[in-house]
């Protein structure tokens, strides 16, 4: 899809935003100040929304919908370019996303299915995505941008060799 120009959502725009988001069946009313939500736009309309909330050097990634007749045109793959972009500028170190439905999609973007307890304390305990917000059956997925180091376990000397 040509001539889409992505921006920062205006006041002005978050009406025509969450009826998007509302035709997708996500969610419009669980927005905090620290979630920055983003659009493309192409003339007049909205061909894409998608959103972040910045924890430390961990990012959530959320709200990430297409209008249902614009599918399948690659402009769901070119939000989370956009958004991953966003989130390298911010020195993250992993982004994040809480789904119920997008697993293989988000699979497919690189992201992986982590237990609740890989989620950074400080962004579980502050994104309303962990703490209600999201059913409880929701899957959390990863997907890192500066890998780990691996941990390598320093084990102490055989006791039985020493004296
Ligand atoms: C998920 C969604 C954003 C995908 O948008 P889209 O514009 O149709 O996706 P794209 O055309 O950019 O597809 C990008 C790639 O993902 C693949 N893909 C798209 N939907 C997929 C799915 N449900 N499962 C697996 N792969 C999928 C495409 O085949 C394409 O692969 P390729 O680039 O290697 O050829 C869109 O279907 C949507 O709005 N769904 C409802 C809302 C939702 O569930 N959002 C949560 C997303 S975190």
């Amino acid at each position: 899809m040509t001539n889409v120009v992505f921006k920062k959502v205006s006041l002005l725009e978050r009406p025509e935003m969450e009826d998007v988001l509302l035709s997708r069946q996500l969610a419009i009313n669980n927005f905090t100040i620290s979630c920055k939500m983003f659009v493309f736009k192409q003339l007049e309309e909205i061909v894409a929304t998608g959103g972040m909330e910045v924890y430390g050097d961990s990012v959530l990634i959320r709200s990430v919908s297409v209008p249902i007749h614009l599918e399948g045109r690659g402009l769901g793959r070119k939000m989370m370019g956009e958004l991953e972009r966003l989130a390298r500028d911010k020195k993250a170190k992993a982004i994040y996303a809480v789904t119920d439905r997008a697993e293989s999609f988000l699979e497919h973007m690189g992201f992986e299915a982590i237990m609740p307890e890989k989620v950074p304390e400080y962004m579980r305990s502050n994104c309303n995505q962990f703490n209600g917000a999201c059913p409880p059956t929701a899957t959390i997925m990863r997907k890192w941008l500066i890998k780990p180091e691996p941990v390598i376990a320093l084990f102490p000397e055989d006791e039985s060799k020493q004296e």
